[in-house]
């Protein structure tokens, strides 16, 4: 990584006339601007028939960056192949699970298991890496864009020969495969592995196995993409650390866990949403998420937008002050690099209407102003890069969870996972106890306190890790409807959370999901789900009307494991997390209001620098652990050095 923050966008000079070049680099200096993301949608021009290539006006814009000192993230154009692609080889198109054959004319139209496809990414990538790589410019490959952004599964013939492969290098016989996908139910039992096809468009619902399986294939198949061409510039460049920028927390179809252990720096992008209440809060998951992906090390914010997307129902515009507060929260919570798509605004396209760096009204503007002002402070914190940020505290998560809970035949359509996961992260925020993410069968052993918001499946593996952590002196606070069934999807017997009934000292006879709000003892409510359970050995701290367990805790081994039968309302649910946090020992970063931000990032020597984000409208005190009081400004960030 490097000992400054990186600092830019996606340069697409492509969209533009040449003369304009200078110009965009002479603004990018000005910015602070020191690492673009360059060559990310240039396939049709670098080889603009089948074989031909054009290097010549690429070699302008890389000579252009090494002059003017601004290093590049050079991409593999891979993820828009060019129109002859899907002209000559129509068969490499992706195709959905309706069988519609998809065209080319926007972008990633290709299937990712199609054969030919790889071998003309591959040899793009080979051209590109053998002409750069001993470019001064060159500081990073970023690998293809967002692998799986619009065709992470495909459902055509390709896809499905490669499916059967997959499925016979995992399963030891076709029995092995029946017994686990349950293919007795509905007469679904395979006598031959060639009858076996992705869960294409059926009368109702697929075989939940089966879905499950196809969708860990697909995410395999982008990765195994990925992993083909890094080790091909592994090859030609070695020593040219390699990512691609994932959408974690945002995009849950690629695994997010196996896609970053093959990478050498984690990336990532991130997009408010306008339509939560308290989108920044989102983007403190996704940061905290990026983090925990690249093992705690410092990572890559590859994209984030200076105000407005374009492809939202309403895109809002960011308020003053807002891009500052954004930018910098994803540096206090590990990022060493804060970049944008893109750098100049399109004048045409498909995301025209996306803010950029340099807006189309040009530099007598907010965005440009604040771009800027952001790039003269990153220059001022470059001592930040490096630095680490530090948690007591983790949350499980894992996508074949999320995938084996997104089949449609489920007891109730208000449990959503992912949701509630964020939930427990943002009750977190607001107690300003900084978290990590962790897999289930992920190293817990620094952790007092780990949460289990939402983890419908889990493996033999990742039951015992958890009973582990906690018989060791760790505290667990566990969600309803986790545990639930095995890595195949299938239900684990004999009183829900099977995975974790001893732990929990519970046992639940039978779920009762509901339509409205339930009352229970402490006056808490409970929304959308209830079950009937009895305590097997628990402390029942809360309880329904009729008296059944709505909160228990377990002793187990040196610590505690709680249990919720229910999914609390947001009052309830931060009561219940604060009563757990105290239990572990675990302090909050600073004393702060609500609505101001505090993270610290930290060097192995010492030096560290707590970052408060107030994002209210009001002035606010923080007092840092041991510290003088600061007053943080409406919508203002300070960072405190220690
Ligand atoms: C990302 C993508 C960019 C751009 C951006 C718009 O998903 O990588 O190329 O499309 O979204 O928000």
């Amino acid at each position: 990584m490097p000992d400054v923050i990186a600092y830019g966008g996606d340069w697409n000079p492509e969209q533009w006339p040449e003369e304009t070049w200078e110009q965009d680099v002479a603004l990018m200096r000005e910015a602070g601007v020191n690492r673009v993301s360059v060559g990310i949608f240039s396939w049709s021009l670098l080889e603009p028939a089948e074989g031909v290539f054009d290097f010549g006006w690429f070699d302008r814009v890389m000579d252009l960056l090494a002059t003017n000192g601004i290093k590049a993230n050079l991409a593999t154009p891979t993820a828009a192949p060019p129109p002859w692609f899907g002209d000559a080889y129509p068969e490499a198109l992706p195709v959905d699970a309706d069988g519609r054959r998809l065209t080319h004319g926007s972008r990633q139209g290709f299937c990712p298991s199609s054969p030919i496809y790889r071998e003309k990414a591959l040899r793009i990538a080979e051209q590109l890496a053998t002409r750069y790589r001993d470019h001064e410019a060159l500081a990073l490959w970023h690998v293809h864009n967002e692998y799986g952004c619009h065709n992470a599964r495909c459902f055509c013939d390709t896809s499905a020969a490669a499916f059967r492969a997959w499925l016979r290098s995992h399963y030891a016989s076709l029995d092995a495969l029946n017994d686990a996908w349950g293919t007795a139910f509905w007469s679904q039992r395979y006598s031959d592995w060639a009858q076996i096809l992705p869960p294409r468009a059926t009368p109702t619902f697929p075989n939940p196995g089966q879905q499950l399986d196809f969708r860990r294939f697909s995410s395999d198949a982008l990765i195994e993409l990925y992993t083909a061409e890094r080790d091909l510039l592994r090859k030609i460049a070695p020593g040219v650390p390699a990512t691609t920028n994932l959408m974690a927390g945002a995009h849950w179809d690629m695994d997010c866990w196996a896609f970053a252990a093959e990478m050498d720096v984690v990336s990532t992008d991130h997009y408010l949403i306008g339509a939560r209440a308290e989108p920044h809060i989102d983007l403190a998951f996704a940061a905290d998420y990026a983090r925990s992906l690249n093992g705690g090390r410092p990572w890559l914010l590859m994209e984030h937008s200076t105000s407005a997307v374009n492809w939202q129902p309403r895109n809002r515009a960011k308020a003053p002050g807002e891009l500052r507060r954004n930018s910098l929260t994803h540096l206090a919570r590990g990022a060493d690099g804060i970049m944008y798509f893109q750098w100049r605004a399109s004048r045409a396209g498909a995301e025209k209407w996306h803010s950029a760096m340099l807006p189309h009204a040009g530099t007598n503007t907010k965005i440009w102003r604040e771009v800027t002002a952001l790039g003269a402070e990153l220059a001022r914190l470059a001592d930040v890069a490096g630095s680490t940020v530090s948690a007591d505290v983790a949350i499980l998560i894992d996508h074949s969870s999320v995938w084996a809970q997104d089949h449609p035949a489920q007891p109730s359509v208000d449990m959503d996972p992912v949701e509630e996961a964020k939930r427990w992260h943002a009750a977190l925020w607001r107690a300003g106890v900084t978290c990590d993410l962790a897999h289930p069968e992920g190293d817990l052993t620094g952790y007092r306190l780990v949460l289990v918001p939402a983890l419908y499946l889990v493996s033999d593996a990742g039951a015992a890790n958890l009973a582990r952590f906690v018989e060791r002196g760790g505290v667990a606070l566990v969600g309803p409807y986790s545990g639930i069934v095995d890595e195949y999807d299938r239900v684990r017997l004999g009183g829900y959370p099977g995975a974790w009934r001893d732990l929990l000292g519970v046992s639940v006879e039978e779920f009762f999901p509901l339509d409205g709000p339930i009352a229970l003892a402490s006056g808490a409510s409970g929304t959308a789900w209830s079950e009937v359970a009895h305590a097997a050995g628990a402390k029942v701290l809360d309880t329904y009307a009729t008296g059944e367990p709505a909160w228990t805790r377990n002793e187990w081994g040196d610590g505690f494991a709680h249990y919720l039968t229910t999914r609390l309302d947001d009052d309830g649910l931060a009561e219940v997390i604060a009563a757990v946090v105290a239990e572990a020992g675990v302090e909050p970063v600073a004393a702060a209001p609500a609505g101001v931000e505090v993270v610290r990032r930290s060097h192995a020597d010492g030096r560290s620098y707590l970052f408060a984000v107030n994002h209210t409208g009001e002035d606010a005190v923080v007092i840092p652990p041991g510290g003088d009081p600061v007053t943080v400004a409406a919508g203002d960030v300070h960072v405190i050095y220690a």
